[in-house]
């Protein structure tokens, strides 16, 4: 029987877990973020898959039947080769899945106008995943402006989530955004460190806008998947039992993910190069 593994460069993931958690609570969860390497977001193509293919072997390893990429960049840069490419020679009965495609599915509910501002680390806006994504769904229907903030990754690392310095970068994204369109009504935050960062998110956006964090639309969609898949859901451990792992200090990882989860954590240092 295994587990359910969820992988993130870092701390954001754990805005996806979170959810999940609430939502599929019966499951066994293995918590990896890749601390040490953090963030992907500026990193190469061929950085984040490599990193990304390392760590998802080393979920496996560890007994994860499933992987839930709970990170845009990753998903954005590695997630389609790890399915098509290496899965099939690796683990062919196993399943990696991302946060990008149910986010855009999930959009439709959202905005009125059709204008949506997708905030993102500069690998994922790079890519170009999210368009292309929102296109092969649903056409010309929407106006899409995609915005890279990288200063936000960082404020999450280091758990400046609060005060001057995380306002300020805050608001200058947010300016830059909604210069580029004035009649965004919905941005989805398209990178799952960012809602780390909401409250001040919320304060420097206009009331009536839409504000996506991908958490509950990631767990939802998890949970029908495996309405969908019996022959998944039989393979999985229902014991209610979440183990974290960094590949950076343990402690530090304990104290942030603490706060955030709303309870202690425990988390042990591992080593996933090859
Ligand atoms: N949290 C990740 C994402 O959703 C990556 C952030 C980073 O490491 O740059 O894109």
């Amino acid at each position: 029987m295994g587990s359910i593994g969820v992988f993130d460069s870092g701390y954001g993931g754990l805005t996806i877990l979170k959810e999940i958690i609430r939502v599929l609570p019966q499951y066994n969860y293995l918590y990896l973020g890749d601390n040490a390497r953090a963030p992907y977001g500026t990193r190469s193509f061929e950085a984040v898959y490599q990193y990304t293919g390392e760590a998802v072997r080393k979920l496996f390893d560890m007994g994860a039947q499933l992987v839930i990429l709970a990170c845009n960049t990753a998903s954005a840069k590695a997630l389609r080769t790890i399915q098509q490419v290496d899965l099939p020679v690796l683990a062919p009965e196993r399943r990696v899945l991302g946060v990008i495609r149910p986010s855009v599915e999930a959009l439709a509910n959202y905005s009125h106008n059709g204008h949506v501002g997708i905030l993102a680390t500069r690998g994922t806006v790079a890519s170009g995943s999210y368009p292309l994504e929102i296109e092969k769904l649903y056409g010309q229907r929407f106006h899409i402006t995609q915005l890279a903030c990288p200063m936000w990754v960082p404020l999450v690392e280091n758990n400046e989530l609060e005060g001057e310095g995380a306002e300020y970068f805050i608001r200058k994204y947010l300016r830059e955004l909604f210069a580029a369109d004035r009649q965004i009504d919905t941005i989805i935050l398209a990178c799952t460190h960012y809602p780390l960062l909401r409250p001040l998110i919320e304060k420097q956006v206009p009331p009536h806008v839409n504000i996506i964090g991908q958490g509950h639309i990631v767990a939802d969609s998890l949970s029908d998947y495996l309405r969908r898949h019996p022959e998944m859901d039989c393979r999985l451990a229902k014991g209610g039992k979440v183990d974290y792992y960094t590949t950076d200090r343990a402690e530090l990882f304990e104290h942030i993910a603490g706060i955030f989860m709303g309870h202690a954590i425990k988390c042990k240092q591992i080593q996933i190069c090859s």
